[in-house]
């Protein structure tokens, strides 16, 4: 396992932090996963809680919390680039973002996990629940944590 220190934070500066989540989320999204920018950009992002992780200061991650009326808050959009997957990143990016939810009040996070990343978002302390369903051409279930 490498060890390079994981820093994240909270988007504070929309403008150049928020670009450099936006250029994540097109290169692992878009490119690599072939949804359509038209969907993956939308209009939660400018409500949202964005979280950005670098690696010794180059932006490598990123995910965002979008807290709801009924009191719980989904995450979502959770990108880690390619080469640097596998050492952290995303549980990182997960845990600041739950940490940040609770910081809000909430008691439940839930999100829709593409079914490949179940795995990852159960060794996060999420349970999945309810049916397959198709969004953006991909699989995925929702899943949901217990935080307050
Ligand atoms: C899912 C994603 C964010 C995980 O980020 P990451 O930085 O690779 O995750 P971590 O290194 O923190 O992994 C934590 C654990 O989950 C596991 N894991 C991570 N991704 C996994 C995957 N796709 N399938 C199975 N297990 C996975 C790791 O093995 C690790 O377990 P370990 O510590 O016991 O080895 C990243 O793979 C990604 O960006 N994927 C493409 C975009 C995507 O699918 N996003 C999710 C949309 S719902």
């Amino acid at each position: 396992m490498n060890r390079t220190p994981i820093e994240t934070r909270i988007v504070s500066d929309r403008e150049q932090e928020f670009a450099h989540c936006a250029a994540i989320r097109a290169e692992v999204f878009v490119d690599e996963q072939g949804v359509p920018p038209e969907l993956e950009m939308d209009e939660l992002d400018s409500a949202a809680i964005h979280v950005l992780a670098t690696v010794e200061g180059e932006p490598v991650g990123t995910g965002r919390l979008v807290l709801k009326e009924d009191g719980t808050a989904r995450i979502g959009r959770m990108a880690v680039l390619r080469v640097h997957r596998g050492r952290g990143v995303g549980t990182a990016v997960l845990e600041a973002l739950v940490q940040q939810a609770r910081q809000c009040g909430v008691a439940t996070a839930v999100l829709a996990g593409q079914l490949h990343a179940l795995p990852f978002y159960e060794h996060g302390g999420f349970t999945a629940y309810g049916e397959e369903f198709e969004e953006a051409g991909i699989l995925h279930r929702m899943m949901s944590k217990q935080i307050g």
